[in-house]
């Protein structure tokens, strides 16, 4: 699109490769005068600069700044209308957060652009994707419908799962529950069903919806039909959309059904000379899979045939639920029809990327981001983010025009096409992945800002854990001003149940945003935090997830009235960034590390021990790597606790190995079957990729080993995983060691 000049990535770019050479040159040595001239302006001389402490009423005064009215009249902005990545509305939204940014006074702010591929619902009004319940002579018993009721906006796409596979099946059908690994081994192999060719109903919930798709493929359903079930979406007694925050039964959940950045340019940046796969070697599903309210999927369970499905896999409709296969009684003859048909093409889209220059070590990245791409008006995901990433780069342009500049460079990302699969980040990784690793101190993300007014929810990286509890020590509570966030937080969600002195619990990084590539594949540190809604109503996440009605008003109304917890996230966010960008020793605690890798080593014996030893496979050296580690990481902590601050080389080569630890962590071959994933000690779990599961490469041979069809095989690569896991917290340790040799 014509977005493309205005990006970096010209198109005819090549003749000027030298001229750039020389641009760079020059822009390099002007920078160094310019930079040698702008530090002594910003206050200090620049030697005493670079071992100054950052100033602690910057954060205070950052906070002040966070003004919930401004939140409030961002997200109606950007909720206006439908912004699907990849079309018009998008790019309209990327563009005005540059053109904010670069207002609000951030050094720089630019749209990069990717050509990736991407999946839409098809544009042929004739052959639209649908569900229906069919009498033998055809006849349409019941049909899903091609919008939710009340939504009339030509530019909201119907619902849909991004790169189904097109295509129609019919025949009888069987209710799989969640479509999980043990829902498919109950159902096959314990209830005797076979679900082989036929079309399958799962409810959404527990995993990620690509994780039942894959099931559902390896066990040879011919398609899958996901829908949201009431107990899943609709807590008891309370209201649903328009009248209070439970899912209506004509809502249905979009999403897409992979999450691995651009498909057809798997490891590289998807760029104007990347090699791309052909669309049928991308991995891609190759069944259908189509998303329908309970208001319909009522109608297709009721009356099914076979044995009623076991207790816990009664939902939430009031039928009795049966396994199938195909229906009983007088309808025994009905069969459902399942029609997709997607558009897959390559199209562009933009991250859009702002930063605020470091005044001392411009080279060290502190990266805050979201995406802000929307299946619908995506007032929770990811607008409520954007709403607040938005502010913050206004409060934070507003102290640098007052004369504070960080001491380490603040990055802004707004990341496009995360909801079809993580793209722009995952493209953005990809594409400076050399310079991020050496350069990024850590990558905070928050998708959601608030999808309830509960409590904060966080899952990072070990090494930021207590950077991110102290930060919640230093921000009111949005409901009980008297109070911390940090209060509420280890009240609401403590680590250790019924301690009253527990701290709040952080969970596991795994995927589901744009942590995952920083994370996961770049092994850098990483954060992903948000307000969301009390598990006690027994609900997997905020009702309306995905759907149309994720509008302004179910914040306004319903959500965050008075949007201080919009307010909330936002001045923790700051707090955040501001305290990694100008701390003058990083705020990166290894001590929390060698805790968690000691109880995913407590863990992996508990629940594996006495099966390897059957094996004559030990654990002693993975424990003796453990504890050196552990070792190493209280002296480590020592010295940098007694680091002398007036010594910019010693400051410089702690922060380098507190920066660096994570990045240990990564082992260039990935894990077996899931090379992209290369961090040894976290991983998305491969049977919900929401999920982070510890020791992967360990995890995922052993997982169901006791039932697998090539055991000698797995166990070969329990042994190898065994030792790669073990070199690799051995080497972690290593870093954090002086004298190696
Ligand atoms: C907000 O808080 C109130 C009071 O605790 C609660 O009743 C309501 O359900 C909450 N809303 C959301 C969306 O979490
Ligand atoms: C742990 O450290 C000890 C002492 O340096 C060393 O002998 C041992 O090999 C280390 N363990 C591993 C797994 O490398
Ligand atoms: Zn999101």
């Amino acid at each position: 699109m014509a977005e493309n000049t205005s990006g970096y990535r010209g198109v005819r770019r090549r003749p000027f490769l030298l001229l750039g050479a020389g641009c760079a040159v020059l822009g390099l040595v002007l920078g160094i005068i310019i930079g040698y001239f702008a530090i002594p302006q910003s206050g200090t001389p620049w030697s005493a600069a670079l071992t100054q402490e950052g100033d602690p009423s910057i954060a205070a005064r950052l906070q002040r700044e966070v003004t919930p009215s401004n939140i409030r009249d961002n997200l109606r902005e950007l909720t206006a209308r439908p912004h699907i990545a990849g079309k018009e509305m998008d790019l309209g939204v990327a563009r005005l957060l540059r053109d904010r940014w670069l207002e609000y006074g951030l050094d720089s702010a630019r749209l990069v652009p990717y050509d990736v591929l991407l999946a839409y619902p098809s544009r042929e009004p004739d052959r639209p994707s649908r569900v229906s319940l069919l009498e033998p002579d055809g006849t349409v018993v019941v049909e899903s419908q091609q919008q939710e009721a009340g939504v009339d906006d030509p530019e909201a796409e119907p619902p849909f799962n991004a790169y189904s596979a097109s295509g129609e099946v019919q025949g009888e059908l069987v209710y799989v529950n969640f479509a999980r690994a043990e829902d498919f081994q109950t159902l096959v192999r314990d209830l005797r069903v076979d679900v082989t060719g036929k079309i399958c109903i799962a409810r959404y919930g527990e995993i990620f919806r690509g994780d039942k798709v894959k099931q559902a493929s390896q066990y040879g359903c011919a398609g899958l039909i996901l829908y949201s079930d009431p107990e899943q979406c609709v807590a008891d007694g309370m209201a649903v959309w328009p009248d209070g925050w439970m899912m209506p039964s004509t809502g249905v959940q979009r999403g897409t059904v992979k999450l691995t950045g651009d498909v057809l340019t798997p490891f590289y940046p998807a760029n104007e000379y990347a090699y791309r796969l052909r669309v049928e070697d991308a991995g891609l599903p190759t069944i259908p899979v189509h998303p329908i309210s309970y208001g319909v999927a009522v109608e297709i369970l009721r009356n099914m045939a076979g044995a009623e499905a076991p207790v816990d896999w009664q939902g939430g409709l009031d039928i009795t639920y049966h396994l199938g296969p195909g229906y009983a009684g007088q309808g025994s003859s009905r069969t459902v029809r399942l029609v997709v048909n997607q558009d897959r093409e390559v199209r562009t889209t933009y991250n859009v990327i702002g930063t605020i220059r470091g005044a001392v070590e411009p080279d060290r990245y502190v990266i805050v981001g979201n995406h802000h791409d929307a299946w619908v008006y995506g007032s929770v995901d990811p607008s409520s983010g954007t709403a607040v990433i938005l502010e913050l780069a206004r409060a934070m342009g507003k102290l640098k025009r007052e004369g504070w500049r960080p001491r380490r460079t603040v990055v802004f990302g707004s990341w496009g096409a995360e909801e079809e699969g993580l793209i722009g980040s995952v493209e953005f990784v990809e594409d400076y992945i050399k310079s991020l690793q050496e350069r990024t101190v850590a990558y905070l993300n928050c998708d959601s800002a608030a999808s309830g007014n509960f409590s904060l929810s966080v899952a990072a990286s070990p090494l930021l854990h207590n950077m991110i509890r102290d930060a919640t020590k230093k921000v009111p509570d949005p409901h009980e001003p008297s109070k911390t966030l940090y209060d509420t937080w280890r009240t609401k969600r403590p680590e250790e149940e019924g301690n009253p002195d527990s701290r709040p619990k952080i969970n596991k990084l795994g995927s589901g945003s744009d942590y995952a590539p920083f994370f996961q594949h770049a092994g850098i540190a990483a954060s992903s935090m948000s307000s969301d809604i009390d598990p006690a109503i027994g609900l997997g996440g905020y009702p309306l997830y995905h759907s149309a009605y994720e509008t302004f008003d179910l914040q306004d109304r319903f959500i965050d009235p008075d949007w201080t917890v919009h307010q909330a996230v936002g001045r923790l966010w700051g707090q955040m960034a501001v305290t990694l960008a100008d701390a003058l020793v990083l705020p990166l605690d290894v001590r929390d590390y060698a805790t968690a890798v000691q109880q995913m080593m407590d863990e992996l014996r508990q629940e594996h021990g006495s099966r390897l030893s059957a094996q004559n496979i030990g654990l002693e050296h993975l424990e003796s790597a453990v504890s050196n580690f552990t070792r190493a990481t209280t002296t480590f902590h020592q010295t940098l606790e007694s680091v002398d601050k007036s010594n910019p080389v010693a400051v410089r080569a702690v922060n380098d190995r507190l920066m660096k630890l994570e990045g240990a962590f990564i082992d260039p071959l990935g894990l077996p079957d899931r090379p992209w994933f290369r961090h040894v000690a976290f991983a998305p779990s491969n049977v919900n990729t929401y999920a982070g599961q510890s020791f992967p490469g360990l995890a995922d041979a052993l997982f169901d080993i006791d039932r697998a069809a090539d055991q000698a095989a797995r166990w070969e690569v329990v042994r190898k995983q065994l030792a790669v896991t073990t070199f690799t917290v051995q080497s972690a340790a290593n870093t954090l060691v002086n004298n190696l040799f």
